[in-house]
Parts: structure tokens; C-alpha cells; sequence
């Protein structure tokens, strides 16, 4: 090998490494407790990769939505709060931010269950979104609608009569009107048909690609958040139990087992279960 040096360019490109670096928001050994006394977050750690789609799987009950609520500041309305640990994102301590202070430093929720405002329109509810006053709102509208054409053909019907589906698309919608820098998404599949939860998953994709968004998705469908995403985490029981790059993990066959399995007698086991399993029956 010989080593070149390349010639001086006039102006140095930025440090990509340090910028990538400052961009990813991460979540250290945070514990969550309910009431002062139910904990839920029993120590969880994981990056949202800058300009990535990460996935966060589990089945209900897991603590999914309590780690997003701990990112965005949304667990005091719920009476929980953060007892240790820290979430960070360039530079800022979220942990110990007030949830629209979140929100400005650009980490944006999309609650569970696609929370649209019912009453007003479709476009209403998308101007709702561009509380920050970043940018044109006229211009993020058309943006919006040429991200999700199904919006552009019912600006005016009321967002309740619209199907669940259109409902998501919305609520994604109006959280990217705020120009959030990081996404969390909140079960996008749940109660969706399969080909509106592909179109939904594409859209994110897309606008991840064109503008390096990062996006953070909870979901109980593994399949859809794998295929969709760049990394993914495994939680069970307050704690992650595994993690890896998507594609690895849904050839993992623990995951498979685990996810799409069930056994002889039809029970679905637990991840640590069918890991203990393993284990077990390797040393017999
Ligand atoms: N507001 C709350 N008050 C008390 N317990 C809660 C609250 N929200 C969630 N929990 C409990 O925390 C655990 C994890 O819930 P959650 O984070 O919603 O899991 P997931 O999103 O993975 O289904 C569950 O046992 C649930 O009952
Ligand atoms: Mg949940």
C-alpha cells in the first residue's frame, strides 16, 4: 500500500465524525418510575443513530412507550419521571428538560394512537403542527402533501372521519410541520391494513433518505420495523436484551423463535425464555 497525500483542498469539509457524532441522541441507563413507586425503565441504554431509522421492538407491556415518553418529556403528565440516568441530544440534557423545550431543541413525539385533533381538518391539523415557526409553513405543507398525496385529496374533511391509516399519516405529518431533527414514532402499524402500514413505513423511509431525519419507531410488528429500519433493539421487562443491525436481527433465530414462533404447545415464549432454552440445550 502506498500512502498519497491527497492535494490541500481551499476549504476544508466539515468533520463528518464529530458532526455524526453530535447528532445521535442518546438514551444512558435511564430508570423510569410511575407514582414514585412502579418501575418500569429498569436501566435502559440505546442510541438513535443521526440520519438513521432505529427500531425499538417488544411485545405489550414491555416499556416501549415509557422510552419514548422519557425522550420527549412526555412522563410527567403520565405521574412517572426519570430516577436515574440521562437522555442527550447535541449537547442538551432532555432529561432534564420541560417537554415544548424538547420539542425546540427538535425531538418530536407521535403519540400512540395517532392523537389528531378530530374536529378540525386535515389542514388544520397540519398548520397546527408548525407550532415553532420554523421555516414556510405554506412551502412544509406542500411538502407534506407531496410526501403524502392521500392528505392533498382531502384537505378539508374533518381528520375523525378520516380511516386510521390516513389518521397516522396525519399525525406523522403534522410532528414533521415542527421540522424535528429526531422522530419518535409510537406503534405506526397498530390497527392499520398491511398495505397502508407499507406506504406509511415507505414514506418514513423517504424522508429519512432526503433529509436525514432520525427516527426512532416503536413497534410490536418486528417485521415491518426490521425491514424498514437500520438498527434495532429488543426490549423485555424494562430492559433491552438485544440489539443489532436490522437485517441481523431478523435473521437472528432467537428473534425468529421469539417473534414469529410458538411452541409445540402453542404458548409464546418469552425472549428470555427461548435465550435460556438455547443455552440450556447446548450445555445438555
Ligand atoms: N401512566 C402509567 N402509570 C402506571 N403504570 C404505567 C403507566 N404507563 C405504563 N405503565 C406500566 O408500565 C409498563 C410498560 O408500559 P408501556 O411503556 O406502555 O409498554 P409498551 O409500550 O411496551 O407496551 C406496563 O406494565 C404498564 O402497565
Ligand atoms: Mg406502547
Amino acid at each position: 500500500m502506498t500512502a498519497v497525500t491527497p492535494p490541500q483542498p481551499h476549504i476544508q469539509p466539515p468533520s463528518v465524525g464529530a458532526a455524526a457524532l453530535s447528532s445521535d441522541l442518546t438514551v444512558n441507563n435511564v430508570e423510569v418510575v410511575y407514582h414514585d413507586i412502579i418501575q418500569v425503565l429498569r436501566g435502559v441504554s440505546l442510541t438513535v443513530r443521526a440520519g438513521r431509522v432505529t427500531s425499538l421492538l417488544g411485545t405489550n407491556g414491555a416499556g416501549k412507550t415509557t422510552t419514548l415518553r422519557a425522550i420527549s418529556g412526555l412522563l410527567k403528565p403520565e405521574n412517572g419521571k426519570i430516577r436515574e440516568g440521562t437522555v442527550s441530544f447535541e449537547g442538551h440534557t432532555l432529561s432534564s428538560m420541560v417537554g415544548s423545550d424538547i420539542v425546540k431543541s427538535g425531538v418530536v413525539q407521535v403519540p400512540e394512537g395517532r392523537r389528531v385533533f378530530k374536529h378540525l381538518s386535515v389542514e388544520e391539523n397540519l398548520r397546527a403542527g408548525a407550532i415553532l415557526g420554523r421555516g414556510n409553513w405554506r412551502d412544509d405543507l406542500e411538502r407534506m402533501y407531496a410526501y403524502f398525496p392521500k392528505l392533498s385529496t382531502m384537505k378539508d374533511k374533518q381528520a375523525g372521519y378520516t380511516s386510521g391509516g390516513e389518521q397516522q399519516m396525519l399525525a406523522i405529518g403534522r410532528a414533521l410541520m415542527a421540522h424535528p431533527r429526531v422522530l419518535l414514532l409510537d406503534e405506526p402499524s397498530l390497527g392499520i391494513a398491511p398495505l397502508l402500514v407499507q406506504e406509511i413505513f415507505e414514506n418514513v423511509r423517504r424522508i429519512n433518505r432526503e433529509t436525514g431525519l432520525s427516527v426512532l419507531v416503536v413497534e410490536q410488528n418486528a417485521n415491518v420495523a426490521l425491514r424498514n429500519s437500520d438498527y434495532g433493539y429488543v426490549m423485555e421487562g424494562g430492559r433491552i436484551v438485544m440489539e443489532g443491525d436490522s437485517a441481523e436481527l431478523a435473521s437472528n433465530p432467537d428473534v425468529k423463535e421469539f417473534y414469529l414462533g410458538v411452541t409445540e404447545h402453542g404458548n409464546r415464549k418469552s425472549f428470555r425464555e427461548v435465550k435460556s432454552y438455547k443455552r440450556r440445550k447446548r450445555w445438555m
